[in-house]
């Protein structure tokens, strides 16, 4: 079934663009999303999100550290109802820009029982953490569990329904991304955009 956010999800074809100004290096190969697409799409998720959740009941968001911090912080930011707000940790890539074994870096503290659940995570790529993460949940008895994430590659679980979030701000191809919250060695965090890391940076020390 194909959900109101999903309808509204925006597509990015596979076309590089040029690094912003200032933000050039070698490490990266160029722009996918840029700084006022992302600003856009995340208002007009926030919106999507607050008109279809039953926002006079009690809701918890959990954004998924670290690499949801920033689209976390600015989604919130346009949150008028009453929420309570903490944090979940996962890590699933160690070492590499291959996925590996999930490890939880922060469990969840607070009480959902009977209250909704919103998480909100930077990138859904084979969709094993945000399944995780569903299982884990669930095991504390949530009224419902809705997932929002910014980015999802596409490629990897085309055909498949089983891994879809409830809410998706961009489907991108299948590079591995940084910026916005993402990164590669801790680096690139901090950009404004999603850029694309060079292919040569592969393999070594990605979170
Ligand atoms: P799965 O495969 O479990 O992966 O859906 C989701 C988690 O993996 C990380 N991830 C990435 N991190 N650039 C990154 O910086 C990427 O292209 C990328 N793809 C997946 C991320 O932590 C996400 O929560």
């Amino acid at each position: 079934m194909t959900t109101e956010g999903e309808a509204r999800t925006r597509t990015i074809p596979d076309r590089i663009r040029l690094t912003p100004t200032g933000w050039e290096s070698p490490e990266l190969k160029g722009m996918l999303v840029s700084a006022s697409e992302i600003q856009s799409r995340v208002r007009e998720l926030a919106d999507e999100i607050q008109s279809q959740l039953p926002v006079d009941k009690p809701i918890v968001i959990l954004p998924v550290l670290s690499g949801s911090f920033l689209f976390a912080a600015d989604l919130v930011r346009h949150w008028r109802f009453a929420c309570e707000l903490d944090f979940i940790g996962l890590s699933s890539y160690g070492a590499s820009t291959q996925p590996g074994l999930i490890d939880w870096t922060h469990k969840l503290k607070t009480d959902i029982k009977d209250k909704h659940v919103l998480v909100i995570d930077d990138i859904l790529d084979t969709g094993q953490t945000l399944d995780e993460i569903r299982k884990e949940l669930s095991k504390h008895h949530p009224t419902a569990i809705h997932t929002c994430v910014l980015l999802h590659k596409t490629l990897k679980t085309s055909g498949s329904t089983r891994f879809q979030a409830d809410y998706t701000g961009f489907k991108i191809p299948d590079h591995f991304v940084v910026g916005y919250g993402l990164d590669f060695a801790l680096k690139f965090r901090q950009l404004p955009f999603i850029g694309i890391l060079s292919t040569n940076c592969h393999g070594t020390n990605a979170d």
